[in-house]
């Protein structure tokens, strides 16, 4: 399964570091890495982005998206649009847009069914809070987030669709889960999403880990067999971390 690393620059860039970093990424060699690269940069750098982006090996995605068409929904942007900008990739039910926004996890299957339906590719995360883990929770909350935004839904497939599992504890505090934590969760997500939708689907649908990914404990986390990839969120911003982590993706068949 080919590996597939995303990059979350969250509410942060400008048009100039935008293209510097593409231009030192290609100088980097990010057209001849192993893995997908999807970068999620704010809605205004998008269509800026998207040409410079794909000549550098790198895909590009939106943060969130609602989930209609068009309408009188002010602040808001619909697939069609993220496609329209270049994007091919978005983002739903980040935690910052579960916990500081308050998007629930029918708000999040709306998007992600909305999205999928348009013809972009979507990745989900989910993760429990500090308290639901330390609650004995964790199992229960992530749970309940794979199979809200899974069950029943049709338009979903193993190339359209990428499961980021991200602790939210872990998520730029610099802590990050034991990669044998991660591993049992990967596992249990997987099988969640086979009872959701299939073992097929399940044993096909690439996982990704998120939360403090940074160049020193990537090789570690990405090489678990259970590990599909990695959201990457600060260490993202720099051409060179985010270049360390994609070369710490071991060798894929
Ligand atoms: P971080 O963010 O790598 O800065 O912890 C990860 C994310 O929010 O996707």
């Amino acid at each position: 399964m080919k590996q597939i690393i995303g990059g979350n620059w969250k509410m942060n860039g400008s048009r100039l570091a935008a293209l510097e970093f593409l231009s030192e990424m290609k100088r980097l060699g990010s057209g001849s890495v192993s893995s997908e690269i999807v970068l999620f940069p704010p809605f205004t750098l998008i269509s800026l982005m998207a040409d410079a982006a794909a000549d550098a090996g790198i895909e590009t995605g939106g943060q969130d998206i609602f989930w209609l068409e068009k309408g009188a929904f002010t602040g808001e942007i619909s697939p069609a649009m993220l496609v329209d900008a270049g994007a091919s990739w978005f983002l739903v039910g980040h935690s910052e847009r579960r916990h500081v926004i308050g998007e629930t996890d029918d708000i999040v299957r709306r998007k992600l069914e909305a999205g999928l339906e348009t013809g972009l590719r979507g990745i989900l995360c989910v993760g429990e809070l500090i308290e639901e883990r330390d609650a004995g929770r964790t199992e229960e909350v992530v749970r309940r987030q794979v199979e809200s935004a899974l069950k029943g839904l049709e338009c979903v497939s193993t190339e359209n669709f990428v499961i980021a599992y991200e602790p939210v504890w872990a998520i730029g505090t610099g802590l990050t889960a034991t990669p044998g934590e991660a591993e049992r969760m990967h596992s249990l997500i997987r099988e969640w999403v086979a009872g959701a939708i299939s073992i097929d689907f399940a044993d096909n649908t690439r996982i990704q880990y998120g939360g403090s990914v940074k160049p020193d404990n990537a090789a570690e986390i990405l090489s678990r067999p259970s590990v599909n990839g990695a959201l990457v969120g600060g260490a993202s911003l720099k051409a060179k971390s985010f270049m360390d982590i994609l070369k710490a993706v071991p060798p894929q068949d």
